[in-house]
């Protein structure tokens, strides 16, 4: 029968601010925020990001202000990324493995003045390394084996620093087992590894690379490590695979464009499942805004909503900050 003779009117519900608040079905809170903080060298050092309108690169010594500002909004975790000095790159992204690199300096210097908050660590050598790869270069071949090696040697320093939790987002083969048996065998079985599961070989993560200095260096693309966008299964396998291996959180990367992989991910593992709200959704926000094409607010806040809709635990969102404030106030 028809809607209306029938009675049946959807929008009764929708009348109301009130009505529609009863009704909604997925809400975004404080709690689902991790905020991506870039870091470089120096002291009193703020850099703006200029593809990241509203994003800046902190010294250390900033990042614990930022770190302090997150806490007191409530923010769960930040998720760390080093600007390396270019002079400190090499082909075997060597400062990677530094005790003193710019991620463990920062490690230890928030974890003492904010110890509060969650510190998540990059593992993936590109920040590190001459050629730009998360991995070791050989020829024209990113190598798996001896890059994994590598790799739980950097989760190693990290963690020794103070990380509370290792996110590989480097997409090599059978890294999330060996990091965990390194983890395991020197003493850090409490710290957490969340996985880059299903990570794409996308064209999002342009500013991103502007923000580490990663787009001077990179050498080709990653789409021999990186997932092809057009992949469903796949994923479903990547994600299989680093569960297996002890993920205890996955992830998928890019966000927006890839939510279909995330509510699969969700509805079949059932595992706590973040999503990436990668620099280039960033960037096309605040650049539409910019313009006032949009309301950058509200494109802001329903781009997050969209996230939980689909299932996602929470998000990395350089929107983190302007979001818990918003929350804060009411929004
Ligand atoms: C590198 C890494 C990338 C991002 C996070 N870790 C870029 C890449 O794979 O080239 C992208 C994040 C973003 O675009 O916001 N291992």
């Amino acid at each position: 029968m028809d809607a209306i003779l029938s009675g049946r009117r959807m929008r009764r519900n929708r009348r109301t601010d009130w009505s529609r608040r009863m009704v909604r079905e997925t809400r975004l809170s404080v709690d689902d925020l991790i905020w991506p903080l870039f870091v470089v060298d120096g002291n009193g050092v703020t850099e703006p990001v200029k593809s990241m309108p509203g994003v800046e690169r902190f010294s250390v010594d900033l990042a614990v202000r930022a770190a302090e500002r997150a806490a007191k909004l409530g923010i769960p975790a930040l998720a760390l990324f080093p600007n390396t000095d270019p002079d400190l790159r090499d082909d075997h992204g060597s400062e990677a493995l530094n005790p003193e690199n710019l991620i463990c300096r920062a490690c230890r210097a928030i974890k003492a003045e904010v110890p509060e908050i969650g510190l998540i660590t990059d593992v993936a050598l590109d920040p590190y390394t001459s050629h730009g790869h998360d991995g070791l270069l050989e020829g024209e071949e990113i190598v798996n084996d001896a890059t994994v090696a590598r790799l739980v040697a950097q989760a190693l320093v990290q963690a020794e620093s103070g990380a509370d939790m290792i996110a590989p987002s480097d997409m090599m083969d059978g890294r999330i087992g060996a990091i965990r048996r390194g983890l395991d065998a020197h003493g850090f079985t409490h710290v957490q590894i969340m996985a880059y599961s299903a990570k794409y070989a996308s064209a999002f993560y342009g500013p991103f690379r502007d923000a580490v200095g990663t787009n001077k260096t990179l050498i080709g693309d990653k789409r021999t490590y990186q997932m092809d966008p057009a992949n469903t299964e796949e994923a479903i396998r990547e994600a299989a695979l680093d569960i297996d291996e002890g993920a205890d959180m996955i992830m998928v990367k890019p966000g927006m464009p890839y939510l279909d992989i995330l509510a699969r991910l969700k509805t079949t593992f059932g595992l706590p499942t973040f999503a990436y709200q990668v620099s280039g959704e960033y960037a096309m926000i605040e650049a539409a805004a910019a313009n006032g094409w949009i309301d950058r607010d509200r494109a802001m806040m329903e781009s997050l909503i969209a996230f939980k809709r689909a299932g996602a635990d929470g998000v990395l969102t350089y929107f983190a900050p302007f979001v818990a404030e918003m929350l804060k106030a009411g929004a």
